[in-house]
């Protein structure tokens, strides 16, 4: 795939009939295409109006969260199978999904294996807290939890991987860009060590507190393909402004 990635990630925010408005709005404004891959995950509730709405554009469509298992007894839940007939990729592994629901490595990774076998694409997200930083331990973390998460992955030619520092996450406070290369680096040789030369098709992104005016101190790194937003997705003319900084930076 064509490497510049900018994905919004709209969290538990708009009902269906906002997010059909929002995800209109982008579309119409980005209609020319030819600005990466430009792809909006809004909750699972508006994936049908979205992907209607966008329909006929050059935007794509991901949910925010997926089970390990593909039917079942899963009160609430919504597996790959299902989702492969609406979007095309799924985030998987997010630190609010980590940290507030639980999630380990190890479920992540039935994630993943779900997602690939189902034809989506997964986003998996890594990132060390706050205190990982302080201790030193940042870039262990990270790799620990990338491997341990693409455990039973043999093809990682549908993956893309997202590096978002949970300090970074929502506060208004972007890692440095340097932070975020020295970071992507090493994960790009945990893929590597994991994946030989299959890994370097993967793209990477940045994500937390990511905005028009920082995205493209992040895409000028070498190994910074992109870029995961959160709040500053939720308003059509800034996720637009997003894209096209990012667009200026891939055209340079
Ligand atoms: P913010 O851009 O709001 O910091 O959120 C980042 C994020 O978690 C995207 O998945």
């Amino acid at each position: 795939m064509n490497r510049l990635t900018i994905i919004g990630n709209w969290k538990m925010n708009t009902t269906p009939e906002s997010a059909h408005i929002l995800g209109y709005n982008i579309s119409k404004i980005l209609s020319d295409g030819g600005m990466g891959n430009i792809v909006i995950c809004p909750p699972h509730i508006s994936l049908d109006r979205v992907a209607q709405a966008v329909a006929g554009s050059s935007i794509r469509v991901g949910a925010q969260d997926v089970h390990p298992e593909p039917s079942g007894a899963f009160t609430g839940e919504v597996s790959a199978p299902m989702l492969a007939e609406l979007v095309e990729f799924v985030i998987v592994g997010h630190s609010e999904r980590r940290t507030l629901f639980a999630e380990s490595d190890e479920f992540i990774a039935g994630k993943v294996t779900a997602s690939i076998e189902a034809g989506l694409k997964p986003i998996l997200c890594v990132g060390e807290s706050l205190e990982d930083r302080r201790a030193g331990r940042a870039e262990s973390v990270v790799s620990s939890q990338l491997l341990a998460c693409l455990a039973n992955v043999t093809d990682v030619s549908s993956l893309l991987v997202a590096y978002e520092p949970v300090w970074a996450i929502g506060t208004g406070e972007a890692a440095t860009p340097q932070i975020s290369q020295d970071m992507m680096s090493s994960i790009r040789s945990a893929l590597r060590s994991g994946f030989g030369d299959a890994a370097h098709a993967v793209p990477c992104l940045y994500g937390g507190s990511v905005n028009a005016d920082n995205v493209q101190s992040f895409l000028r790194q070498p190994d910074i393909d992109g870029a995961l937003v959160g709040g500053a997705s939720l308003d059509a003319e800034s996720f637009v402004a997003i894209v096209a900084r990012a667009s200026e930076v891939a055209a340079d």
